[in-house]
């Protein structure tokens, strides 16, 4: 069973949604599961990012944990962000059930495949001026 933090998270989960002008974008799988996870950041021309909102298909802990993710690296460089591991989230959600110990591992692959996305959309901007 889950923990109550993990079901209070589940229950209330933080930035669900799109974000408006997002310049990156991911979306990554559990092909086991079938678990999706998407994230959606801001970045500000200094590389901070202003804003991520998330959008989860899956279970509570799937769902807790992108909501984890997205509190973490908001407001932090994307550097920063790019550090963020699985093991941070597991701490903040407290203990999950064993089959679910994957989930903050997605959220982490999703955290680092957000950022690659920015990266590749700043490196087409600034080629294309
Ligand atoms: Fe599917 Fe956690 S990622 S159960």
């Amino acid at each position: 069973m889950y923990n109550l933090k993990v079901l209070e998270i589940f229950k209330n989960p933080k930035n669900v949604g799109t974000v408006k002008g997002a310049n990156g974008v991911a979306k990554v799988e559990n092909n086991a599961c079938g678990d999706i996870m998407k994230i959606y950041i801001k970045v500000s021309e200094e590389g901070i990012i202003e804003d991520a909102k998330f959008k989860t298909y899956g279970c509570p802990a799937a769902i807790a944990s992108t909501s984890v993710a997205t509190e973490l690296i908001k407001g932090k460089t994307v550097e920063e962000a790019n550090l963020i591991s699985s093991e941070q989230i597991l701490q903040i959600l407290g203990e999950l059930p064993e089959e679910k110990n994957y989930c903050p591992i997605l959220a982490e692959e999703t955290i680092k495949a957000v950022i690659e996305d920015y990266y590749k959309k700043k490196e087409k901007e600034e080629k294309s001026i």
